[in-house]
């Protein structure tokens, strides 16, 4: 169970090891989502969002060691849910272009829950002082919505249209 949560800085911890979590069972599940994708600029953004998550990795670590806190904590379960919709939708006995479709709308669940998750963190590193670590919290945050509004514009601009029939 948790421990006891006292202060700001204490549920600061919790997020940071909520976010380790979540972002190590994404490096597992994008490369099944980026096998299953059929559209290669999918296929391709979920690569770069691959390489982006191990970096995302790498910062929380980073934090952890400035903040000298442990990223050891409870499994992420909101994250173990959308990962658990992600295979749903990869189970779909759907045409390629739906099932490109519903990957696509699995991913973006992950990456809302990412950025609201982000951006408390960085709301939450200014208020206690951590100008450094917000503003790596805030690059991760940034290149999480940049990966949203990438499958935002493949979903409008090709996806979609490919799966309307
Ligand atoms: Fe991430």
């Amino acid at each position: 169970m948790f421990d006891k949560q006292t202060t700001l800085a204490d549920l600061f911890t919790l997020k940071l090891q909520g976010l380790y979590d979540a972002e190590k069972q994404l490096l597992k599940a994008l490369p099944m989502l980026s096998d299953k994708a059929t559209d290669p600029r999918l296929r391709m953004a979920f690569e770069k969002h691959l390489d982006e998550t191990e970096n995302h990795v790498a910062r929380l670590e980073q934090i952890a060691t400035n903040l000298a806190v442990d990223l050891d904590g409870p499994r992420c379960k909101a994250m173990q849910g959308l990962v658990e919709e992600g295979e749903q939708m990869m189970a779909l006995n759907a045409t390629d272009e739906v099932l490109d479709a519903a990957l696509i709308s699995a991913a973006q669940g992950v990456e809302h829950y990412e950025i609201a998750q982000y951006g408390t963190a960085v709301y939450f590193a200014r208020r206690l002082g951590y100008h450094t670590e917000a503003a790596l919290l805030h690059d991760t945050l940034a290149e999480e919505k940049s990966a949203d509004e990438l499958l935002n514009q493949l979903a409008i601009n090709s996806v979609n249209e490919k799966a309307l029939s």
